[in-house]
């Protein structure tokens, strides 16, 4: 059997500044995206017959399915690819696993079968499953621009330990958007800043224009951020995407592991991840670092 593996990463928003609402019923966005160690593991192969799909119980595979159908239509190709899932990254939670499986699944059709597809194609077919999979095509450091689709490479960003916490419940990005405000926008310089820090060599929680709404649309949000505040000052906690993971921001790994143990018997869910570079190398050394 012809399996191939693929590494999923979540990311997380170190900034996300709303810039405008569009006539189509989306945002224009300016975000530095990161991913971080936190993944999924995913395995496809070529399947004579029927096509089983095998994953995590309650997955949301349809993005999964979306993106290999995409690339064996381009492919012009009449093959099955089936799939197992290994699940880590918690859905609806701002950590991008539905959109990271997706842009998983269409690096591995491609590689299934063959076919090579130049990377602004990849691009333009990521777009189309959602906002937030072109960043995942290659993932690292990104500037995310647009709806999501236009992104320039920044960083590196110093190796940061981060706390992510959550109480467990489902966000609805659309319910969070819908629930935004734009006389409530920040300062639109949330992304400068994490890209200032960037040029020092720091790394910066910029701020999140989706914090008020999703506060206001899942009140529960405010209990994982006070349990934050025990843990990090307010300029290094910030919640990621449309929430509801919030994290805070370490330089050293044992920073991180004290707060997680403050944290973690307060809240649903909680782990500690690092930020990951584009090619998957972690502070230098290669590989997928520890998750607790
Ligand atoms: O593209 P995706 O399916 O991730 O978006 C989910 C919802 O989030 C959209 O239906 C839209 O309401 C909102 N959204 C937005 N602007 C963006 C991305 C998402 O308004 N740039």
């Amino acid at each position: 059997m012809n399996l191939t593996e693929e590494v999923a990463y979540a990311k997380v928003n170190l900034s996300l500044d709303v810039v405008s609402k569009r006539t189509d019923g989306f945002h224009d966005l300016r975000s530095v995206m990161q991913t971080i160690s936190l993944h999924d593991t995913l395995s496809f192969w070529i399947e004579e017959g029927q096509s089983s799909v095998r994953g995590m119980e309650g997955a949301d595979l349809s993005l999964i399915d979306k993106a290999i159908d995409t690339v064996i239509q381009a492919a012009g190709s009449s093959k099955r690819i089936a799939y197992a899932v290994e699940k880590h990254i918690p859905f609806a939670a701002g950590l991008g696993g539905g959109s990271s499986d997706a842009a998983a699944a269409l690096r591995a059709s491609a590689r299934l079968l063959a076919v090579e597809v130049p990377l602004s194609e990849l691009h333009t077919v990521a777009a189309s499953l959602g906002s937030d999979v072109p960043f995942f095509v290659e993932g690292g450091t990104s500037l995310v621009e647009g709806r999501g689709e236009k992104m320039t490479p920044v960083g590196p960003l110093p190796l940061t330990w981060i706390l992510l916490a959550s109480e467990g419940i489902s966000v609805s990005t659309r319910t969070v958007f819908e629930g935004l405000r734009m006389d409530e926008v920040g300062d639109g310089k949330a992304t400068d800043r994490v890209m200032n820090g960037l040029t020092r060599g720091e790394t910066v929680l910029g701020g999140n224009d989706l914090t008020q709404p999703a506060l206001r649309e899942f009140p529960g949000i405010a209990h994982t951020f006070a349990v934050l505040r025990q843990v990090a000052t307010p300029d290094r906690i910030g919640m990621t995407g449309s929430g509801g993971t919030v994290m805070a921001m370490f330089a050293r790994k044992e920073e991180a592991s004290r707060a997680y143990e403050v944290v973690q018997p307060q809240v649903a869910w909680s782990t500690v991840a690092s930020s990951v570079r584009t090619d998957g190398v972690i502070g230098g050394a290669a590989g997928i670092a520890e998750e607790m």
